[in-house]
């Protein structure tokens, strides 16, 4: 089994990248050699040199302080793809399938320099892959334990259960789930984003472990420190059974 955690979300755009930052900053702050893993970049962009990067874990990486050689960057994000799109149809442009074996490969190549990986999906648990996997797929094969995270606002308890069924329907280990303000939320809406905090606890069985506040166009990381600060990403660590009942979002 390879150490990590496998960060997913609702859907595209909703704070994957920016809680993988959190996540690998606060793990390597604890002196965990982590890495953070991107293996499928759709939106792929070309340096002046040449060279194709994975603005995802570019983002995170550097959020972490961490620089890496081209071999590792090789193995970070396998596949990297222009098109802004859904993996499958990124991988069919471009007349390059994806595979998971291939992910794979450099999950353990990875994990044989590293304690531990924090791999970021693209899109939500049901983006296809190729003709017959999805993200789900993919998270499977890794076997991690599964952080989801969501925007904090109207909408977003449906599609967290929703995801919450698909996961526990293949038997994954899901840590938590992280609500993300992705733009600033409106004074008038504060009432929602706290309600979905209790309810997403109460209907899906799981805690709510972070509320991540909007961070500003250059995102502030020493507020992503502190919205992350109280929670444990260590691995095999699990909240109390029924925490998500006791939590301050549960209903009492
Ligand atoms: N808490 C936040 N504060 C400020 N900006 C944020 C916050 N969360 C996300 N953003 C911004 O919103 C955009 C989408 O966030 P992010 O890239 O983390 O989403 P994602 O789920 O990783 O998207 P993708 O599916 O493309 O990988 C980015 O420009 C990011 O900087
Ligand atoms: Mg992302």
């Amino acid at each position: 089994m390879i150490p990590g955690i496998f960060i997913t979300g609702t859907g595209t755009g909703v704070g994957k990248t920016v809680t993988t930052a959190g996540v690998l900053r606060w793990l390597r702050k604890r002196s965990i050699n982590a890495i953070a893993m991107k293996p499928v970049q759709t939106g792929a962009v070309t340096a002046s040199d040449g060279r194709m990067l994975a603005p995802d874990a570019e983002f995170a990486l550097r959020a972490a302080s961490l620089d890496v050689d081209a071999a590792t960057w090789a193995h970070i994000s396998p596949y990297l793809f222009p098109p802004a799109c859904s993996p499958h149809l990124a991988a069919r442009l471009t007349g390059r399938p994806i595979t998971i074996a291939n992910i794979m490969q450099s999950a353990h190549w990875l994990a044989a320099r590293h304690d531990l990986l924090v791999v970021e999906g693209a899109g939500g648990l049901m983006a296809p892959l190729n003709e017959d996997q999805t993200m789900l797929d993919l998270a499977g094969a890794l076997a991690m334990p599964v952080l989801l995270v969501g925007p904090s606002g109207l909408g977003v308890i449906n599609h967290v259960l929703l995801s919450l069924e698909a996961l526990r329907q293949r038997s994954r280990e899901v840590m938590g789930v992280i609500l993300n303000d992705a733009q600033p939320v409106p004074e008038s809406e504060r009432y929602i984003c706290e309600d979905n905090v209790r309810t997403i606890e109460w209907f899906g069985h799981i805690r709510v472990l972070a509320r991540v506040p909007y961070l500003g166009h250059h995102p502030d990381l020493s507020q992503l420190d502190a919205s992350l600060a109280h929670c444990n990403f260590l691995p095999g660590y699990a909240p109390p059974a029924g925490a998500h009942r006791q939590s301050a979002g549960g209903r009492q």
